[in-house]
């Protein structure tokens, strides 16, 4: 199946611009943004690559693999577990499954994957 985010809704298209709002704003005691990691080529933490969110071929990949078992979580995760994750890095306060913010940043990256084809079941670190 492809990922097909719907936009025919006010508040759909409200969502995916929130998340590309929230991808860019600096905050947090380290003034970080998704941007700071995910909005360039090349990029790695010790030896993790970072998707960037506006490489196409590189975030269809990332974002047709979710839900994923996680190796190092022995679990499998969703993809509101990989936004917790990655505001606890940001050292944020935790975001609520559920809640506008994960919503709008997921729905900014699944519009971004746009036409990506599902590929799951997956296994990441
Ligand atoms: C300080 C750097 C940093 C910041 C800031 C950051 N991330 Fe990440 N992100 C990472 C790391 C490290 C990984 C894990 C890479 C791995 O294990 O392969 C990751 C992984 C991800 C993935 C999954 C990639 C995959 O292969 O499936 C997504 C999606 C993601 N981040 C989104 C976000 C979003 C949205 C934000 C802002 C709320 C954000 N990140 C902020 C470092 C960061």
């Amino acid at each position: 199946m492809p990922l097909k985010p719907s936009t025919s809704h006010a508040k759909e298209k409200e969502a995916i611009a929130l998340g590309e709002g929230l991808f860019w704003r600096r905050h947090g005691s380290m003034d970080f943004a998704c941007a700071s990691c995910h909005a360039a080529d090349g990029q790695r933490i010790r030896l993790q690559p970072l998707v960037n969110a506006y490489n196409k071929e590189d975030i269809t990949k990332t974002m047709t693999n979710w839900p994923t078992y996680r190796v190092s979580h022995n679990l499998v995760r969703n993809n509101e577990h990989r936004m917790w994750d990655c505001n606890w890095q940001m050292r944020l306060p935790d975001i609520e499954y559920g809640s506008d913010g994960a919503i709008a940043l997921i729905a900014f990256l699944t519009k971004q994957a746009e036409n990506g084809k599902l590929n799951i079941p997956s296994m990441k670190r």
